[in-house]
């Protein structure tokens, strides 16, 4: 079983949305199991036990939330222990070239600190999928991509 870790902050339901629909990609992976869960709940142990972790954010400021930073921070505990892990990024922003890929960045550049090994989109979005708002047709699906292709990298690097 591969488990994928899906941690999100949200204040007002964008990024949850979202969050939500990379949970269904993740299960479209067979023997995938998805473990959803809001930053304020996300501790340690479940970073480290762990195959794939898909973090999502709103836009703040052209970065990741407050929340979510202080917990990649306080992961400097169990530094080294992610490396080589799967990893991606999502993201709602209020509008769009807004900052919504610096926040990808912000939150994959973490990851990469980790060691961690990061998913990118080709088609689209390339850095993570970003919503304004309220994901749509076009970022439900690329939430479920993110979550099927991380899911099945997470399978390739296990084996
Ligand atoms: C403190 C704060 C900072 C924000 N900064 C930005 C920003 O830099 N760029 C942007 O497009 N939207 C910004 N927004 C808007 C949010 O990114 C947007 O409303 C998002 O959809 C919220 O996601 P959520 O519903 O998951 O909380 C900001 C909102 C707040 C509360």
């Amino acid at each position: 079983m591969t488990k994928v870790l899906i941690i999100y902050d949200s204040q007002t339901g964008n990024t949850e949305k979202m969050a939500l629909q990379v949970l269904k990609g993740v299960k479209e992976v067979t023997n995938a199991k998805p473990v959803l869960k809001k930053v304020d709940q996300a501790t340690l142990e479940d970073l480290e036990t762990a195959d794939a972790i898909i973090m999502g954010s709103p836009t703040y400021y052209g970065q990741m939330s407050g929340k979510l930073k202080t917990f990649i921070d306080s992961s400097n505990k169990i530094h080294g222990k992610l490396a080589g892990k799967a990893g991606g990024a999502f993201t709602s922003s209020g509008g769009a070239a807004c900052g919504a890929e610096t926040t990808l960045i912000s939150i994959l550049n973490a990851m990469l600190v980790h060691g961690m090994i990061v998913q990118g989109i080709r088609e689209y979005n390339h850095y993570g999928p970003a919503a304004v708002g309220a994901p749509g047709e076009r970022e439900t699906k690329l939430c479920r991509l993110l979550g099927k292709r991380v899911a099945e990298l997470a399978a390739r690097l296990v084996s």
